[in-house]
């Protein structure tokens, strides 16, 4: 089987800085995880669901594919607009072949801890980069649901599951603030008579617990420590379909903005970005480095806040992120790194090492990324060092993407504020999470060639 982009579908570009000011009020797709968690929720729940705003890329697509392959009924009925006929907690049947994930760690985690927990057997897979994604993370605490697991060396894809359909409650405390490992385990739990319980160290993402609670699960949230929680969710509930608004991704958002504040005299509006404040970290960090980013028209839609933000672009300078901040970020790390490059004086993000097991090594990928363009890096243990141009970012490099859509976007922005070229081996992944990135761009003035 073939899941790999072919070489003829390889889309190289040069980017070079505009020629006038960034400028103009767009939307970004909808948001990632929770357009993968909306559609796996939806197959789960009794009745119809409606979704309005769903991310049409193709980490997305996989996963309606893989809930269609399980048996749920799934139509799009409209740009964003999808409709999903549920099977009800229990009825989801074997797939008659292999499941295939494409990029997405998050599609092949989440639907680890759904698969774990029925009682047939299954089959995952995924792209280069996925099947060399660590899964014993998601298998381990999940073995103690009697779920069998075989998979290559090292926990990777291909995986076989033979699932339980009788699992009892698990109890994990996370090793990793991993919000993919918490979902796992959680999604494992509805099919479990009891109480599932996941303590985490520090807090991230919660769009499962908000979104089981919106299809009508019982998922308790305390405080734990200092920034920690402790999820409990009460087995076996009824969910029962419930339509969905996706607001505009922030982790999209952020190649946008960040391009407005590093290009001269720009001024860009991001219409409809979700807030959540366990995915706002970027934002807080840019404020840090004194940029200038406006929050207005802030509302609640489809029970996340949501907001518009603009970015006008001025002089940057220097911050430390605490490694705390990281779970609300860790997307964001390479675009920041490009605002880091391009402030003034230096910048050190602490505690990055989940960053090692992205898409690609986004760590050592970002420091690549950076060098290549002229840029001193430097990591230490698990924090990134980068030392600023003030606004003069060298630039002629080539960045190589490495399979990681997050990558080519932060090339992008990077081309677009440096002064010479820089050039991108391949652009084709970023369709994975911003199908229309490039458009998008050129119509607030970026000129890449399309
Ligand atoms: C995601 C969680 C994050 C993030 C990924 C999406 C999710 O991964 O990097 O893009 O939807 O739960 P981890 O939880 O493994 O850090």
């Amino acid at each position: 089987m073939k899941t790999d982009h072919a070489p003829s579908s390889v889309r190289a570009l040069t980017v070079h800085a505009p020629r006038a000011p960034l400028s103009g009020s767009v939307h970004v797709p909808g948001d990632k995880s929770i357009s993968h968690r909306s559609l796996m929720f939806a197959a789960l729940a009794r009745g119809t669901t409606h979704i309005t705003g769903l991310l049409e890329g193709e980490d997305v697509l996989r996963t309606a594919d893989a809930m269609r392959a399980l048996g749920a009924d799934i139509t799009r009925e409209g740009a964003g607009q999808w409709c999903v006929q549920g099977c009800g907690l229990d009825g989801l049947r074997e797939p008659a072949d292999v499941l295939d994930m494409g990029n997405s760690g998050t599609a092949a985690r989440l639907l680890s801890g759904i698969l774990a927990s029925h009682g047939f057997t299954s089959v995952m897979t995924g792209d280069a980069s996925l099947r060399g994604r660590p899964m014993k993370r998601v298998t381990d605490p999940l073995a103690a649901t009697g779920a069998t697991f075989l998979s290559r060396q090292g926990g990777r894809l291909p995986l076989a599951i033979a699932g339980n359909a009788n699992p009892p409650p698990l109890a994990y405390r996370l090793p990793m603030a991993s919000a993919q490992v918490k979902s796992a385990v959680l999604l494992a739990g509805l099919n479990a008579a009891g109480e599932t319980r996941v303590e985490e160290p520090v807090a991230t993402r919660d769009h499962t617990e908000n979104m089981l609670r919106h299809f009508g699960a019982q998922v308790r949230v305390e405080p734990m420590g200092a920034g920690g929680r402790v999820i409990t969710l009460q087995g076996r509930p009824d969910l029962v379909a419930r339509d969905i608004v996706v607001p505009g991704d922030p982790s999209s958002a952020a190649f946008v903005l960040v391009a407005a504040l590093l290009v001269p005299g720009s001024k860009v509006t991001v219409r409809g970005v979700g807030l959540n404040p366990l995915r706002t970290g970027l934002f807080t960090s840019l404020r840090e480095m004194g940029a200038d980013l406006a929050i207005s028209n802030e509302r609640v839609e489809g029970g996340e806040p949501v907001g518009d933000l603009t970015a006008t672009a001025g002089a940057l300078h220097g911050v430390d992120v605490p490694a705390t901040r990281a779970p609300s970020m860790i997307d964001e790390y390479p675009v920041l790194a490009v605002a880091a490059a391009h402030a003034t004086g230096q910048s050190r993000f602490r505690g990055l090492e989940e960053l090692r097991v992205k898409e690609s090594d986004r760590l050592a990928a970002t420091v690549a990324l950076l060098e290549a363009n002229g840029i001193k890096v430097d990591v230490v243990g698990d924090d990134m060092i980068v030392h600023g141009t003030g606004g003069a970012i060298p630039g002629g490099g080539l960045v190589e993407t490495r399979m990681d859509h997050r990558l080519a976007m932060s090339a992008i922005v990077m081309g677009l504020a440096a002064r010479k070229p820089v050039s991108v081996d391949d652009t084709a992944f970023i369709d994975t999470s911003f199908p229309g990135f490039v458009g998008l761009m050129n119509s607030i003035g970026a000129g890449l060639a399309a």
